[in-house]
């Protein structure tokens, strides 16, 4: 029962970085949230964030066996990364995607993902709450009907 909340590049920057787009919370905020509600659900999280696309690659290639689903922030790589939506592909565990803003009422280079395809689904532009929305949706809808 162990669940990987794997955030991209420049996450580790939330709280100080374009606060009028992202919101003042902390990386640190959202890893606490997710373990509380993880906590209340009996489920254990691992917390990764990196700013490397190979670093974030390593990590998917080897959920599996290791985590029953992914909360995956990609950040700019959702945008880029044909990497990434290959390591997703490549494993047969649960991703959920989640971006804190709504991407779609952003420039035009945001408003595609090519790692979402890969995923069970996509929250977008609900801040903090999108990564509690994503754990529930995972333990509740998603697990348990996989495999
Ligand atoms: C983001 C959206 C991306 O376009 C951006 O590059 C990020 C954060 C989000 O969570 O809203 O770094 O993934």
């Amino acid at each position: 029962n162990r669940i990987l909340l794997l955030n991209g590049p420049n996450l580790n920057l939330l709280g100080k970085r374009e606060v009028d787009v992202y919101g003042q919370f902390t990386l640190n905020d959202i890893e606490t949230e997710v373990n509380k509600v993880a906590k209340e659900k009996g489920f254990e999280v691992d917390c990764v964030q990196s700013n490397h696309e190979g670093v974030l690659i390593d990590e998917i290639q080897v959920a599996v066996g290791k985590y029953a689903g992914i909360i995956f922030n990609p950040a700019a790589y959702t945008h880029t990364s044909v990497a990434l939506l290959d390591a997703i592909r490549s494993v047969d565990v649960p991703i959920i995607e989640v971006h804190i803003s709504n991407i779609h009422k952003r420039e035009t280079f945001r408003q595609k993902s090519i790692t979402a395809s890969a995923c069970v689904g996509q929250i977008v532009g609900l801040g903090l709450a999108g990564y509690r929305l994503a754990f529930l949706a995972l333990v509740e809808e998603i697990i348990p009907y996989h495999n």
